[in-house]
């Protein structure tokens, strides 16, 4: 899902094609159990997932205009559009790091 969806900043520079695919089939895995489906979600929670990578609002709206386009192009009813697209609103808190501003900046 999201190594095309963080198009600022290549989160996965350095790793393996191989370790890419495991935490693709993670987002899968967590995806789809917590939406009630039959998977077994067998990664971290969401705030330890991304704590220390300092994603920001940028890039979290990158995300979800890339998120929305693409169930766009799925053809998904505008109703389950917006339970997805809230669904994952809710978890922006655990995804993006408030931002230091540098000294002498208010
Ligand atoms: C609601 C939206 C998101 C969901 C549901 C989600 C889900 C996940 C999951 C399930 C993992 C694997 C956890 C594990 O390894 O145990 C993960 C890892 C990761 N996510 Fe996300 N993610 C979201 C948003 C984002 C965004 C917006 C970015 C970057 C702009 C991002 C970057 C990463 C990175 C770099 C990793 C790998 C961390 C590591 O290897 O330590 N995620 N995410």
């Amino acid at each position: 899902m999201h190594r095309a969806r963080c198009a600022e900043h290549n989160y996965w520079k350095g790793k393996s094609e191989d370790s890419f695919r495991k935490d693709r089939q993670l987002i899968v895995d967590f995806l789809v159990s917590a939406s009630g489906g039959p998977a077994f979600y067998g990664g971290r929670d969401m705030k330890t997932s991304h704590a220390g990578l300092g994603i920001t609002e940028r890039e979290w709206q990158l995300f979800m205009e890339h998120s929305r386009a693409m169930l766009m192009h799925l053809q998904v009813a505008p109703r389950e559009q917006d339970e997805v697209l809230d669904f994952l609103t809710g978890l922006k808190a655990d995804v993006v790091q408030p931002q230091v501003a540098p000294i002498g900046v208010a």
